[in-house]
């Protein structure tokens, strides 16, 4: 058996050659395609959008947009990418790291003793592609007037009805569900705020390139008293992105719906296996178990061994030097010695699936 990989990006034969397109255009920058795909969510959840180089810049815009004071504090969910909690340091505020569910999402019930007077916003990530409850976090949001922020970067949910969130950003890296390379985006719902995060995006500029050169005399760069990075999209990969979401956005949902079915299916069997529970608005992005901690070395080793790769998704951030918190997490720290993230991609095929699943059971079988 060859080995499976954790994750392989699906790459549909018509777009290996469609690809060139947009050099066509002449514009390889941040352009019409990019614009496209801000129209997209703005067209469905109205508010504005900005297609950045990645959800990381995005969090950072976000993080920018809420900022006052270096007192200001924001919360994080323990068990994430680091990125959700970095571009929130990089922009200065205190990261103060919350503890997580039983399904490793931030715990709304324990919100109350993070949030202080200084507390600006909370963010909540909807790991694994399991759409994560905001409601009540929005609720306690409008008491506080604290600012809600969505991580979508493992669920970017277009179907939902609304976003509920103030901000929400999205990531189009190639683990994500529109695997394009690098790629994201910023959306949000008070359109009083998209100049200064245009600005945020853009080195401070008032004017992003395509506007400013959209003449033959060239208008002079317009300074703003915002400073900012080069944050934004270009259009070969944004064309990239548009086209995998026209033709494989609701395709790979399902085709990983699937995988998860007949996961679920086989491993609900093992008594030293917890599944995460499931919802039908999931994106079901990464298929992660639960395992006692004390066998997780050898069984990732003996998956390995037999050309299976896992991983680990994601160590606890309470432990992160640079992060703050009141208390351990002790959720939080069970949690990430407990999981293991198996293969799960829309090109793993049948066959594979079955291997995988049959190595597990004869661990499990050998162990008992
Ligand atoms: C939950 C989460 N948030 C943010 C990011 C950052 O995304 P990007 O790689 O697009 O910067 C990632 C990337 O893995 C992620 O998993």
């Amino acid at each position: 058996m060859k080995s499976i990989p954790l994750y392989k990006p699906y790459i549909p034969f018509a777009l290996k050659h469609s690809i060139a397109l947009p050099l066509k255009t002449g514009w390889l920058g941040y352009g019409r395609y990019a614009k496209q795909i801000e129209n997209m969510f703005t067209n469905k959840f109205g508010g504005f959008a900005i297609s950045t180089n990645s959800c990381t810049s995005a969090l950072y815009v976000a993080a920018r947009l809420i900022y006052s004071t270096p007192n200001d504090e924001v919360i994080v969910p323990a068990i994430t990418f680091v990125s959700t909690a970095m571009a929130f340091k990089t922009a200065g505020l205190r990261v103060v790291i919350a503890d997580v569910n039983e399904s490793g999402i931030l715990d709304v019930s324990l919100i109350h003793k993070y949030i202080t007077k200084k507390t600006k916003a909370i963010v909540i990530v909807d790991l694994y592609g399991q759409k994560a409850e905001i409601n009540k976090l929005k609720n306690i949001c409008i008491e506080k007037n604290i600012t809600l922020i969505e991580d979508c970067a493992h669920r970017i949910g277009f179907y939902d009805a609304e976003k509920i969130a103030d901000i929400c950003c999205f990531s189009f890296n190639v683990m994500k569900e529109l695997p394009s390379g690098e790629g994201g985006l910023i959306w949000c719902k008070n359109t009083s705020l998209e100049n200064k995060a245009r600005s945020i995006a853009n080195v401070g500029l008032c004017e992003d390139t395509i506007k400013r050169t959209s003449s033959l005399m060239h208008r002079n760069y317009f300074f703003s008293n915002t400073h900012g990075l080069k944050l934004l999209q270009n259009d070969l990969v944004a064309f990239y992105t548009i086209n995998l979401f026209k033709s494989r956005y609701k395709k790979n949902i399902s085709a990983r719906k699937q995988i998860f079915n007949k996961y679920d299916k086989a491993l609900l069997k093992i008594n030293h296996i917890t599944l995460l529970s499931r919802s039908e608005q999931d994106s079901f992005l990464m298929y992660v178990i639960k395992i006692p901690a004390e066998i997780r070395n050898d069984f990732r080793e003996y998956l390995a061994n037999n050309n299976i790769s896992t991983s680990m998704h994601y160590p606890n951030l309470a432990d992160h030097p640079l992060f703050s918190t009141i208390e351990l997490c002790t959720n939080a720290k069970k949690f990430s010695n407990e999981i293991v993230t198996l293969p799960c991609y829309p090109a793993l095929t049948k066959r594979n699936q079955e291997y995988i699943i049959k190595k597990i059971e004869d661990y499990f079988n050998n162990e008992n």
